[in-house]
């Protein structure tokens, strides 16, 4: 992937309005049951301004991938209300207004198998902006640039099938980002990549939130938290909100860490005695907090509301 691949941010969709004052998303006591059985997401209370980015937590299981749906208007909440973009989110679920709810909001779910259905990459980075009536010269346009972006021109004609599992996730990622999305939900988009895409799509998504765009990205990776967020919202076991605040201060809080299972104690011996050191769940490391400094500035929005309390065009 060159330099210059990377330094073009795709501009956004036009901004839909809403109400002025009004979150972009505004959970209301929300829960969701898998088959009005499984339990994945309790309680939720939360409200989401635009540009904001946000780093979205939790042990597996907890939740994260059905509240980026949720915010997705894939699903809607099977308890309490929800607004999304200054309407009713299971309206949107159950396929009212949903092209232009999802010319504004993107997912690249966490399962690249789910995002990329066509014959060719190409076809599948092609197919939200073809849904959105531009001319072949601007689609080409938006296909070029979110393939240059993720470093997979060379794999624009080959099959999806025929990928790496990295490799589709970069696709997936492109898929979603030819939309320019306002809106961009991310579900653990570095799972799979090698070091130097992981930083590459870490500098892409910093540049996309400077750009202005609205970003929830779910992780396990604890390094690139400060990087990529200027909130952090973490769900325990049961899917309910634990934590919701600053990265510096969240991830400074070891004992919720602990608790939230995003790290764990690990008992070693050296030389007859026995310490413990906490361990990043995902990656085994020994410091959680990143030593790495933040490249953005966190955003008014962050300043202000501390600690309150992919997609496109539906595909077939
Ligand atoms: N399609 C489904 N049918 C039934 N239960 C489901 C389904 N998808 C998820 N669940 C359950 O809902 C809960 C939350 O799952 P979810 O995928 O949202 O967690 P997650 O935080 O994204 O986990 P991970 O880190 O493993 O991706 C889990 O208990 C899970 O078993
Ligand atoms: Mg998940």
């Amino acid at each position: 992937m060159t330099e210059a691949a990377v330094q073009r941010v795709p501009e956004a969709a036009a901004v839909m309005p809403v109400g002025s004052g009004e979150a972009l998303f505004a959970l209301d006591d929300v829960g969701y049951a898998y088959s009005n059985r499984v339990v994945a997401l309790d309680g939720i209370c939360l409200q989401i301004w635009r540009g904001e980015r946000v780093a979205l937590l939790g042990a597996n299981g907890s939740g994260k991938s059905t509240l980026l749906k949720m915010l997705d208007g894939v699903v809607g909440p099977t308890h309490g209300k929800m607004r999304a973009l200054g309407g009713d989110v299971a309206a949107v679920a159950a396929g009212e207004d949903g092209f232009r709810f999802h010319r504004q909001v993107g997912l690249v779910f966490q399962d690249p198998d789910i995002q990329l259905f066509s014959a060719t990459v190409l076809d599948d980075v092609a197919f939200g902006p073809l849904q959105l009536g531009l001319t072949k010269g601007e689609v080409r346009e938006r296909c070029d640039e979110a393939l240059a972006a993720m470093g997979i021109a060379h794999l624009a004609d080959r099959a999806p099938f025929e990928l790496s599992g990295g490799e589709k996730k970069r696709a997936a990622i492109a898929s979603v980002l030819s939309l320019r999305p306002e809106v961009i939900l991310l579900d653990e988009p570095t799972a799979s990549l090698d070091p130097r895409t992981k930083w590459v799509l870490v500098d892409l998504i910093q540049r996309l939130g400077e750009a202005g765009r609205t970003l929830v990205v779910a992780t396990h990776e604890l390094d690139i938290v400060p990087l990529i967020a200027d909130r952090v919202i973490v769900l325990n076991e049961e899917g309910r909100v634990v934590a919701d605040g600053p990265p510096a201060a969240v991830l400074a809080d070891r004992d919720l860490l602990v608790r939230a299972n995003l790290i764990h104690e690990h008992l070693h011996e050296h030389g007859g005695a026995t310490h413990s050191h906490p361990h990043d769940a995902a990656e085994g490391h020994h410091d959680p907090v990143p030593t790495r400094p933040a490249g953005r500035r966190p955003t008014p929005q962050a300043k202000a509301r501390p600690s309150t309390g992919a997609s496109g065009p539906r595909r077939p």
